[in-house]
């Protein structure tokens, strides 16, 4: 009933060439899947260029990041009108880089989402906790603190136009991906608390993806929980080969 999700985060990688030429191999990679929706992120400058790449394709476009406001003197951000206008349909909000070295915090999530989704553009919000909150038992609270403070405000039908993926801060990156366990843990964690914040049928339709260090080695058994919707994928989606493997593997 949920249609499974694999995004691609880019960061703050490729050149537009080189974004075109991964567009391009993955375009061929993926032509034959049907029941998973493909999305990448590109950084900014590439976003045009790998729309036309992808025009007519089964990928999407996302991009990392969106400013809350429209239009004005906002020297260096991007709005969801412009990203409207270049052709995503997703955004990435609250991922934990912009949380970490970008001072991203729940309210200002909270506005881009807001912003996101008055211009049909598909937040997929990022909650997670770090190492030292999980050991110190503190994981439910953060992200319960995360998803409440991102998706406030919004109604059932904004709400399922958004996708959460859950990305533990201690697997992003470093190679130490979440258990399936533990990522079915969060996941159900998640849906009790849309039942509470919204309805049981928000809580039962809304994707959830998980992500940190997802590898073609371990994408299946994630995949396999039943609350896993999908993969938010950064290093294993730097090449074309290693991420359509993971979209096979759902
Ligand atoms: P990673 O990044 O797959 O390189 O751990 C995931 C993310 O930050 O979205």
């Amino acid at each position: 009933m949920r249609t499974p999700i694999i995004a691609g985060n880019w960061k703050l990688n490729k050149t537009i060439s080189e974004a075109v030429a991964l567009t391009t191999a993955l375009k061929a990679s993926v032509a034959d899947v049907a029941d998973v929706e493909i999305v990448v992120a590109p950084a900014f400058t590439a976003l045009a260029a790998v729309n036309a790449t992808i025009a007519g394709s089964n990928i999407r476009l996302s991009a990392q990041d969106v400013y809350s406001e429209d239009s004005g003197a906002f020297t260096g951000e991007v709005s969801a009108p412009m990203l409207k206008d270049v052709g995503c349909d997703y955004v990435i909000i609250g991922h934990s880089e912009r949380r970490q070295y970008f001072g991203e915090t729940n309210e200002s999530v909270n506005q881009k989402v807001k912003a996101a989704l008055a211009h049909d553009l598909k937040p997929i919000i990022c909650v997670g906790e770090q190492l030292e909150e999980r050991e110190t038992g503190q994981t439910e609270t953060v992200i319960d603190d995360h998803v409440t403070g991102g998706i406030a405000g919004l109604s059932d039908a904004e709400l399922l136009s958004c996708v959460i993926a859950y990305e533990p801060v201690w697997a992003i990156g470093t190679g130490k991906t979440a258990t399936p366990a533990q990522a079915q843990e969060v996941h159900s964690f998640i849906r009790g608390l849309l039942r509470k914040t919204h309805s049981a049928e928000v809580a039962v339709q809304l994707r959830i993806q998980y992500g940190g260090s997802v590898k073609p080695e371990n994408a299946s058994e994630l995949m396999a929980q039943p609350d896993v919707d999908g993969a938010l994928v950064g290093g294993a989606s730097l090449e074309a080969e290693s991420f359509a493997q993971i979209v096979k593997f759902v």
